[in-house]
């Protein structure tokens, strides 16, 4: 598995601790910066992790910002994204089970680092149920083909 992980300035020492966790983990990563605290703007980092989601480049993406809240709304405006802000570790896993979120944000000013990394872990390591939830995303991408203005 490859994870593809972005931030802002906001979100740049959360993603620091989170690829160092990524890297004892062995788990492969595409970072996408931003690369310091210098002040950015999170779309332009964010779209990145979520278009290479989108695209198969990489197989899940992880976007952080200050609050969760930009972040997380870029990457939805990315057909086939769903992103999850999550703050806890029952969201996250819920986030996987049922909703199968394929991109989680994640605000540097509202969670503990420890906290953080605990829903990353628990966030990678949970599958999606399927069943009666797969109905729900097939009338999620459904809604995308209407409204993204793309009959494809
Ligand atoms: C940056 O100050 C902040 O607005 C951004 O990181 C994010 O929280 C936006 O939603």
């Amino acid at each position: 598995m490859t994870v593809g992980i972005g931030s802002d300035h906001a979100g740049f020492i959360l993603k620091s601790l989170i690829t160092e966790y990524l890297g004892k983990k062995n788990i492969k990563y595409v970072d996408f910066g931003t690369n310091s605290t210098a002040s950015v703007d999170y779309p332009d980092f964010i779209f990145l992790v979520a278009k290479a989601v989108a695209d198969q480049k990489v197989d899940k993406g992880i976007v952080i910002c200050g609050s969760g809240l930009g972040a997380s709304i870029v990457a939805n405006k990315v057909k086939g994204i769903r992103a999850a802000r999550c703050e806890n570790e029952y969201v996250a896993r819920f986030s996987r089970l049922h909703n199968d979120a394929n991109v989680l944000a994640l605000g540097e000013r509202v969670i503990g680092s420890e906290i953080a990394i605990a829903i990353v872990d628990v966030w990678l390591n949970t599958e999606f149920e399927g069943g009666r939830h797969q109905r729900r995303l097939d009338k999620i991408a459904e809604l995308e083909k209407q409204f993204f203005n793309d009959p494809s």
